[in-house]
């Protein structure tokens, strides 16, 4: 085995993918042809259920860049986007088993590659799954790398990621990541809407996090996001709102470190705690 397969959270399954087929890097080859008639299949139901869903709830620059993603009645060759997403933001998709640890997760966006795993759930796993697969993958998360800004927050992010790690604030950082890029919501001028790649892709949390009055909706505040703990099995009790990508990529490019002693003095909150700062977004 070239590398060790990760374990992530409380999970007390291995992780599912074959691990002997990646590089020092986590890297591996999209194995396409391996692929059945019944996994391009899943992916198609999938994407067509998940489209249908959009209008409304995704942010206007994701459903703007959906299409990029090419063929939808199959699973892409990672090869198709590539022609297209390099020349577009200079991104490139890499497959992956699966899973991959921090420091290599990291390394691989600070060099705008973005892990995508290229195994598909089961029929029995179509409404939820654990890990990520490259319906998550695909779907949720390279479409936004057609957009300029948050590809260049991405990039960044796994820069910070580095330092963060040599800094051992590898998980306060993935906290931001998490309420980010996995779960973030965006004020546009026409509501709120779905710009994080756990949400698109989810059939179920899509609509409840934009519109049930359930969860906390807060201001994105760095101190605040890295400090509040989340869940990996449920929806979120808490979500954090940015204004615009711009806003993102402004916020996160100062220093982080006295952030990180900030956190380490102040401890961790629940994922559905309540502070007398927060700012707080209403329904309209
Ligand atoms: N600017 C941060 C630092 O210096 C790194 C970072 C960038 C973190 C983007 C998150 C997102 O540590
Ligand atoms: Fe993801």
């Amino acid at each position: 085995m070239a590398v060790e397969p990760v374990v992530y959270g409380a999970s007390e399954r291995p992780p599912r993918g074959d691990y002997s087929r990646a590089q020092s890097d986590y890297t591996c080859a999209q194995n396409w042809s391996a692929y059945t008639e019944a996994d391009h299949d899943t992916y198609r139901r999938l994407y067509e259920r998940q489209s249908a869903l959009l209008p409304g709830l995704a942010c206007d620059a994701f459903i703007d860049a959906l299409p990029s993603l090419g063929v939808r009645d199959r699973i892409p060759r990672f090869e198709e986007i590539n022609e297209r997403l390099k020349p577009a933001t200079g991104w490139e998709i890499v497959a992956v088993p699966g899973l991959i640890p921090e420091r290599p997760f990291f390394d691989l966006l600070a060099h705008r590659r973005f892990p995508v795993t290229d195994w598909i759930r089961t029929p029995a796993e179509f409404d939820y799954i654990v890990e990520p697969d490259v319906f998550h993958d695909l779907f949720g998360h390279v479409p936004l790398l057609f957009n300029p800004v948050f590809a260049d927050y991405v990039q960044r992010y796994g820069a910070g990621g580095l330092k963060a790690h040599d800094l051992g604030a590898g998980e306060w950082l993935s906290r931001l990541y998490w309420y980010t890029i996995e779960f973030g919501l965006v004020r546009q001028s026409d509501g709120l809407r779905a710009y994080g790649a756990g949400i698109l892709s989810s059939s179920s949390e899509l609509r409840y996090s934009v519109t049930s009055p359930r969860p906390r909706r807060i201001a994105l505040e760095l101190l605040r996001c890295m400090r509040t703990r989340y869940k990996i099995d449920d929806f979120q009790a808490t979500y954090f709102v940015i204004d615009s990508f711009a806003q993102l990529f402004e916020m996160t490019a100062p220093d982080f470190a006295p952030l990180y002693e900030a956190v380490r003095s102040l401890g961790e909150l629940p994922a559905d705690a309540s502070m007398p700062s927060d700012s707080s977004i209403t329904l309209g």
